[in-house]
């Protein structure tokens, strides 16, 4: 192929191929597509298409095209009913691999099918309810930590507690030091990854560049780490019975008598490692920040915390009686979803909305635009918990709201996230009250996950 534009046309004719039609979209540079403005703001690109050209769209970028799917009907059809037809997408493999390996997120078929089983006993919701109290006293050491008007970056503060929370609840320890050397070390291969996933051009990661010397070091020191924790885990045997993750996985058996083995401890370790600190962080940060800009919220949430809870931490039992919390949390997922975007690669035809695609077509559904639209969410641009408090969530037509993914590969640590966000928040929100400090302007930066872009800077005000 001597040209992208050859290229894209041979792409229009493949799709176009059994049905005659291709979806609408914007038509961008003629070599380039709309790569440009995907990377400069990818949030504000993927609403305006789905404003202009509807519920299905052709987004042209470097050498070939995404579709955007944007109507429940389309993202149930993706993630549930034509599942089997789709992978997760070159796109997300490419970013993630050399960090996850074959772990939960990226692994396919019948090797995932193995581990999600393997896995999933982990995350049965007793297990997770054991873990609560390790959850609250994270949260309880940043309390200790806090004066009455320090000023901190909460996406920073919030991703320590949510990290010491995954180092404990995975490895059933703590790290002294290390925790934040690890929190370091996945920031930066989050970055490093990305960046080299959107490149137009890439430079080989053998190549002794600053950036890949350094990206060499941090999995390094990451993989090392879990392995060691796994060896020592071993040299305890048996006898000495822990429950945090990283054991539980490695006392899963198959149906066969196997076992995972150390490569695949490390890789769905660090998966979940991941997969569960930052999101829950993300849940957390935009939380403080969401509640900040909301007044009459703020205060709701304080009367029901003082109503139900007194002055004693919130425990389990007390989160069923606490449902403006929840409201809160499924409004903050709603607005600003930590997955805010997922792509799938078709390994068989598929068809949508009337249009056919062969098979090596990208399909991407969004949290981000589904959650803000209109016919979907009164006045989606503000943040309401009230909306979820009389019954909307039984109302949603399937596939609106999907913070979690949907389908066999839905996110695995969903009840993990949810108690650990309702914990803390409640936990905190008891005894402080956070403001933004003035002039701080705060915007979503669209990575791996929707990170708040130079932090939240805020105010801690005890109560
Ligand atoms: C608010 C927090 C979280 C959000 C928003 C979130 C979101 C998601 C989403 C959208 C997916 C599906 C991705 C896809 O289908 O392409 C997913 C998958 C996954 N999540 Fe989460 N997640 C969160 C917390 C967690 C936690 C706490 C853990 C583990 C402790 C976790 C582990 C995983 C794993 C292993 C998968 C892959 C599951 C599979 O394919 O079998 N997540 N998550």
């Amino acid at each position: 192929m001597n040209s992208n534009g050859s290229t894209q046309t041979q792409e229009l004719k493949r799709m176009s191929a059994n049905g005659n039609r291709v979806p609408p979209g914007p038509k961008g540079l003629p070599l380039v597509g709309v790569s440009f403005n995907l990377l400069q703001d990818p949030l504000e690109l993927m609403r305006r298409v789905t404003r202009e050209y509807g519920d299905i769209v052709r987004i042209p970028v470097i050498l070939q095209s995404r579709i955007l799917l944007n109507h429940p009907d389309y993202i149930q059809q993706l993630l549930l009913f034509q599942q089997s037809r789709f992978h997760k997408s070159t796109l997300t493999k490419e970013t993630t691999e050399r960090l996850l390996g074959q772990g939960l997120l990226i692994s396919e078929g019948d090797f995932w099918r193995r581990q999600r089983r393997l896995a999933q006993p982990a995350f049965h919701r007793h297990r997770i309810n054991e873990y609560a109290p390790t959850m609250l006293d994270c949260a309880e050491m940043k309390a200790r930590d806090w004066r009455d008007g320090d000023t901190r970056n909460m996406a920073e503060e919030m991703m320590e507690l949510t990290l010491e929370a995954a180092v404990r609840t995975l490895f059933g320890t703590t790290l002294p030091g290390e925790a934040q050397q690890v929190g370091r070390a996945m920031t930066f291969l989050m970055r490093y990854s990305l960046r080299r996933a959107r490149a137009p051009l890439r430079i080989p990661a053998g190549w002794p560049t600053p950036k890949n010397r350094r990206a060499t070091k941090e999995f390094g020191f990451l993989d090392s780490l879990v392995y060691r924790i796994i060896e020592e885990r071993k040299a305890q045997g048996n006898g000495n019975r822990h429950s945090d993750l990283l054991s539980m996985l490695m006392g899963a058996m198959d149906e066969d008598g196997t076992q995972m083995t150390p490569r695949q401890l490390r890789d769905e370790t660090m998966t979940l490692f991941l997969a569960g600190h930052e999101t829950t962080a993300l849940t957390l940060s935009w939380t403080w920040y969401l509640l900040s800009q909301n007044p009459a919220a703020e205060a709701r949430l304080h009367e029901e915390l003082r109503g139900v809870l007194g002055e004693r931490a919130p425990g389990v039992a007390d989160l069923e009686r606490l449902p403006y919390l929840n409201a809160v949390i499924s409004e903050v997922l709603r607005m600003y979803p930590p997955a805010y975007i997922m792509a799938r690669t078709s390994i068989a035809p598929s068809s949508f909305g009337g249009y056919d695609f062969p098979v090596g077509s990208t399909m991407m559904v969004s949290q981000w635009v589904m959650h803000r639209d209109a016919r979907y969410y009164d006045d989606p641009d503000s943040f309401r918990p009230e909306r979820w408090l009389d019954g909307l969530a039984g109302r949603l037509p399937a596939g609106a709201y999907f913070p979690f993914g949907d389908g066999p590969r839905r996110c695995i640590g969903q009840g993990f996230a949810l108690l650990e966000s309702a914990l803390v928040i409640g936990a905190l929100a008891q005894r402080f009250r956070f403001e933004l400090v003035p002039g701080t302007v705060v915007a979503p930066e669209p990575l791996v996950t929707l990170r708040p872009k130079n932090g939240i800077r805020m105010t801690i005000h005890a109560r």
